[in-house]
């Protein structure tokens, strides 16, 4: 590993970090002085090198020589999170264990698989939406957003309705073990909450491969390339990884639309005149108000970016929030707008390692802000103050007060 020259101070003074209050209520400010003044930037407070510019992002993204294994970078400079399971998903895997198992993993969860499933997730959204029709306020994360991708990742993978809500709880602690931030306490929850999830699921994994079903578990059992199968083992890890990856991150992109839209009234209307604009938006969504804002990679070389130099063995981080609203890539980015022509965005992240649930979330995401709109003709902002997640790396509302009926 080498010793990294220490770079000059941010002219700027500016400390990205994502533990402080300012940047979590509205990281684009930040980001976009950096962005100006020093896109490829130092943080002192996190000693990672931050990326800013599309082209750099990409470009790391797209570098496979880079890792993702937290224990090849150098101590202290990249985010430790929940142990299992940093050391068993494929999130953190180089090749040819990545390769391996997004092959495998990737023969089950297809594109065709997921579009087979929308009617069903329709019906998902309006039995959720149902459940708060008449009432004149609600919470539309804890009533829809934060329920939805969970019903339907769990009706994916085979779980049996009963078990829906040990599931849910299970799910939810998934999502903390993302998070750098636990205490000891809630670190030996999360833990407790592993250890029940695994059993739980190597349950189900013996009673589908003694009697196969139309699941997604039974389609992780039954893939083979070259003779070579997932093990039980790697299916509990697959579906961690699944409700971890995509359960917080899709109730992020339909928490933060529904906030976007009733923030922009105009843009709303958009929608409801034309519902085929809808995909457009989710993309112009997931560019203005991403729900992951950074990924990370370790140099396996000393290497330069932008003209900084990196070292072998130091973490970088691609901001794709910072990538995502960057003037020169997108005219008018600090601009919302559901018909922009072209959106182009980072927020699924890009190489090896791209969201294998990209096409999930977006059908969530057409299909649950279809059935809002749809259901809700007045729907508008409450008055309470925004509450963001304390979850470093990711964007999303903790809860969204909604009035439906009307002013
Ligand atoms: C709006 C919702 C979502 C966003 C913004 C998002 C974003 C991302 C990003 C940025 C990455 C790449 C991380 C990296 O390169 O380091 C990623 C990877 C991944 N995502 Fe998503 N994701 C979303 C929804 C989902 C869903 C619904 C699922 C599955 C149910 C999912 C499963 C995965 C998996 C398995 C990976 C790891 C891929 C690999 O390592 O090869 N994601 N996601």
């Amino acid at each position: 590993m080498t010793d990294r020259p220490t770079p000059d101070p941010v002219p700027t003074g500016i400390e990205l970090t994502p533990l402080d209050a300012a940047f979590r209520a509205d990281p684009y400010p930040a980001l976009a002085r950096v962005r100006a003044e020093e896109p490829v930037h130092h943080d002192q407070v996190i000693n990672r090198w931050i990326l800013t510019r599309p082209d750099d992002v990409e470009r790391v993204l797209r570098d496979r020589a880079l890792s993702v294994d937290p224990r090849k970078a150098n101590e202290g400079t990249f985010m430790r999170i929940f142990e299992r399971f940093q050391e068993l998903s494929m999130l953190f895997q180089d090749p040819p264990d990545h390769t391996r198992l997004r092959s495998l993993v990737s023969r089950a969860f297809t594109p065709r698989a997921v579009e087979r499933l929308a009617p069903r997730i329709r019906e998902i959204a309006d039995e959720l939406l149902a459940s708060v029709a008449g009432r004149p306020r609600f919470d539309a994360i804890e009533a829809f957003a934060g329920p939805f991708p969970v019903i339907v990742i769990a009706e994916m993978l085979g779980i049996d309705p009963a078990d829906r809500q040990d599931f849910k709880r299970w799910s939810d602690a998934q999502a903390m073990s993302l998070n750098p931030l636990l205490t000891d306490e809630e670190q030996a929850a999360v833990q407790a909450s592993d250890d029940e999830l695994g059993a739980y699921l190597e349950r189900v994994i013996a009673a589908r491969r003694a009697a196969p079903r139309d699941d997604l578990i039974s389609a992780l059992i039954a893939v083979e390339e070259s003779g070579d199968q997932l093990t039980d083992a790697e299916i509990v890890s697959m579906c961690e990884l699944l409700l971890a990856a995509g359960n917080v991150t899709t109730t992020d992109l339909i928490g933060n639309g529904l906030w976007l839209l009733l923030r922009h009234p105009d843009q709303l209307q958009k929608l409801r005149d034309d519902p085929a604009l809808i995909p457009n938006a989710v993309e112009e969504i997931l560019r203005f108000e991403s729900p992951v804002l950074q990924t990370a990679r370790i140099a396996m070389r000393d290497m330069e970016v932008g003209g900084c130099p990196i070292g072998r063995g130091e973490s970088i981080v691609a901001s794709l929030a910072a990538a995502n609203r960057d003037p020169d890539a997108t005219p008018g980015a600090d601009c919302f707008d559901v018909a922009r022509a072209d959106v182009r965005h980072h927020s699924f992240g890009g190489g090896a390692h791209f969201c294998l649930g990209a096409p999930l979330a977006r059908l969530e995401a057409h299909i649950g802000l279809a059935a809002v709109l749809e259901r809700f003709p007045h729907l508008r902002l409450g008055d309470e103050p925004l509450e963001w997640r304390a979850l470093p790396g990711f964007r999303g509302l903790a809860r969204l007060w909604v009035h439906a009926d009307p002013a």
